[in-house]
């Protein structure tokens, strides 16, 4: 680490220290959410300064001070201002509304279905008083759910029950995705020629109503995965684009990195790089070059090893990623500009880069076909953030919105959230490493014991909730004592939802040339984080629980 690069800046020593002392995970994102704030307010860039600081973070070799606890994974649609919930012209749905229930009975009178209730002891589950009397139940009965379109009920098993379809969003979800659900409902006779609800079975209980589904999804490799299950999400639509006709090839601007030591580095590190080239490539107004096969370091792999070869799509929403910004993969890229270059006696002008000091305004006026930049310097020049360090940082903001969580992944939490039936509150652990040092949080480990946890609980969460705990501690039964107080709900709980058995099992092995995915700790965080979102009552660690501060003594 050079300090000549700091020493340089006009910030002096004061902020460095400072920064010092907060751990790295936080900073990033603290200055995602001011980079948010950022992209919806277009105020001057206010984390412009701190970049040489946050570099150094991440050039220094591993600290317990810096140690990101790892229990919470912030991503794009986490950080979506309230007010402006992201929502896709295209997937625009209207919700159904008490206005829109009420026009549909209007409908219905006006049939006049009405006049004879004889035909009501039977149940007919076509009949459009059925699909009504679920409307109704459903939006008196989930309050944190927006109901967006229903499929005609079908039979159940019995002769009064109809099995009902129908897709959801959360409103704690700022996204726009959609998901899915079908239950079994039980019907009698209401007032005035109605059906009533009388009762209804839990999450994914009606299975008649549940789609046959059997689209192949096309591997990395440009095949197509024989497999095709019963079952999965025929909304998901992470497939890689190519670019077809070499005329399409040569027409196009990309911008491509190649190498760089941020390879096996941390998930933080991975995001914080990514989206620097991203950034990069649409302030130049090019395609970029991705490369969607990453290598997962030892922190979340259960071997405690780096792991090569995993999907982007196993963690990121590539379907979202495609929408908002303008990618092709790599080996697709690299496969049409041989061709091109083969065909052609005239190669595909190419300009390369070798160190991130060339800077992307430099870079603007630059007509090449590729931008080429190569990551080959000793670390830790070759990182790819760098190129957006400096002064470039007052023309590139990381595009965060771009990055959302694998759907597959929201998948897994929808369904444990929905097997609660949304009414559940949540608790945030952690523990791990910050809870082993007393120096820096002195308080925590006892403040987290499940003594201390069952004696604080009391004033914040009603006897007998759903608690679902997100923690990063790894002993399962560490928190048996909170279950004479509360339904305790930990992610292990849910073991089958990843398990050989499961919808995620089977998709994430199309995605993977059939082989079986294993469900690491980053995804592990990724569904705690946002299970622990979608909590009516939430307590954090830091603030509720313990004094102590998040980024240790004297931080707060
Ligand atoms: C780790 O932190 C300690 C004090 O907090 C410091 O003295 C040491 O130099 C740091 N180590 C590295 C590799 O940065
Ligand atoms: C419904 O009944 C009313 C009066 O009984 C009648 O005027 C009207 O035409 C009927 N509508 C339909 C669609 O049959
Ligand atoms: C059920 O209701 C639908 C729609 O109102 C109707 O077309 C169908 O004939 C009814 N079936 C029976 C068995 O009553
Ligand atoms: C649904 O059940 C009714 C009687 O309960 C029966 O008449 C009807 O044929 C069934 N519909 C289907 C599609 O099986
Ligand atoms: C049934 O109809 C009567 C008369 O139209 C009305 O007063 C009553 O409120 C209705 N009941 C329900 C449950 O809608
Ligand atoms: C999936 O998206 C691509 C564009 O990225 C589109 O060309 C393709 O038709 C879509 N496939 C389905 C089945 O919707
Ligand atoms: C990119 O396109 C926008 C609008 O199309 C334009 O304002 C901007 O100058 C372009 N940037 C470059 C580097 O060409
Ligand atoms: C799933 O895993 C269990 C044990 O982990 C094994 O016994 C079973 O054969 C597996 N099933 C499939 C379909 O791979
Ligand atoms: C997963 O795929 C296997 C083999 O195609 C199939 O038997 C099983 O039902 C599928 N499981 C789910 C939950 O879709
Ligand atoms: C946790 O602490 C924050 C900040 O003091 C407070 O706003 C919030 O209400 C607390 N949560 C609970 C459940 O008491």
């Amino acid at each position: 680490m050079k300090d000549s690069d700091f020493t340089t800046e006009p910030l002096g020593q004061n902020l460095i220290k400072l920064i010092g002392n907060l751990c790295f995970s936080v900073f990033v994102f603290s200055v995602l959410i001011f980079t948010v704030i950022a992209i919806t307010y277009q105020p001057p860039d206010p984390w412009l300064e701190s970049a040489p600081a946050l570099t150094k973070l991440f050039t220094q070799s591993e600290n317990a001070t810096f140690k990101n606890d790892n229990s919470i994974l912030k991503t794009g649609e986490d950080l979506i201002a309230a007010a402006a919930p992201a929502v896709s012209p295209a997937a625009a749905v209207n919700p159904i509304t008490e206005t829109v229930i009420e026009k549909s009975e209007e409908k219905i009178t006006k049939m006049n279905l009405t006049s004879d209730c004889e035909d009501l002891k039977v149940v007919n589950c076509s009949d459009p008083r059925v699909l009504l009397a679920v409307e109704k139940f459903n939006l008196r009965v989930f309050k944190s759910i927006v109901f967006l379109d229903y499929r005609t009920p079908v039979n159940g098993s019995k002769p009064d029950e109809c099995d009902v379809a129908w897709r959801f969003r959360n409103k704690k979800e700022k996204s726009w995705r959609k998901y899915r659900d079908f239950r079994r409902f039980r019907f009698s006779n209401g007032e005035n020629c109605t059906y009533k609800v009388v009762h209804a079975s839990g999450w994914h209980s009606g299975i008649n109503a549940r789609r046959p589904r059997n689209r192949l999804t096309p591997t990395r490799s440009g095949g197509t995965a024989k497999l095709s299950p019963p079952v999965r999400d025929e909304e998901i639509n992470d497939t890689i684009p190519s670019l077809g006709s070499d005329m399409a090839f040569r027409k196009g601007k990309y911008l491509y990195y190649s190498g760089g030591g941020d390879y096996c580095k941390g998930m933080n590190h991975y995001s914080w790089s990514f989206l620097c080239g991203l950034g990069e490539a649409m302030y130049l107004n090019r395609t970029f070059v991705m490369d969607l096969s990453i290598c997962l370091s030892a922190t979340y792999n259960p071997s405690n090893k780096d792991e090569e070869g995993k999907d982007f799509r196993f963690y990121f929403d590539f379907e979202h990623l495609k929408e908002v910004a303008s990618v092709v993969e790599v080996d697709e890229f690299l496969k049409d500009w041989k061709k091109w270059d083969q065909i052609h006696k005239r190669k595909v002008p190419v300009k390369k880069v070798s160190t991130y000091k060339v800077t992307p305004m430099q870079l603007k006026k630059d007509k090449s076909t590729i931008i080429w930049r190569q990551f080959d310097a000793p670390e830790p020049e070759n990182y790819w953030y760098r190129v957006c360090e400096g002064q470039t940082a007052k023309y590139i903001q990381r595009p965060w919105r771009a990055l959302w969580k694998s759907k597959r992944l929201m998948n897994i939490v929808t369904e444990i959230s929905g097997r609660m039936d949304w009414d559940f509150d949540a608790v945030h652990v952690v523990r791990g490493e910050k809870a082993k040092n007393k120096e820096l949080w002195p308080h925590l480990d006892s403040d987290t014991s499940p003594d201390a946890l069952i004696a604080k609980l009391q004033g914040m969460i009603q006897p007998s909730r759903n608690l679902y705990i997100a923690t990063n501690e790894p002993f399962y039964n560490y928190f048996d004592k909170l279950r004479s107080q509360y339904k305790v709900h930990l992610l292990d709980d849910y073991k089958e939802l990843w398990s050989n058995t499961s919808e995620w099992y089977n998709e994430t092995m199309l995605l993977n040339n059939g082989k079986p995915v294993e469900f690491d700790g980053y995804m592990r965080v990724a569904v705690d984080t946002e299970v622990l979102y979608r909590a009516k009552t939430r307590v954090e660690t830091f603030y509720n629980l313990t004094k102590d501060c998040k980024n240790g003594i004297n931080t707060c």
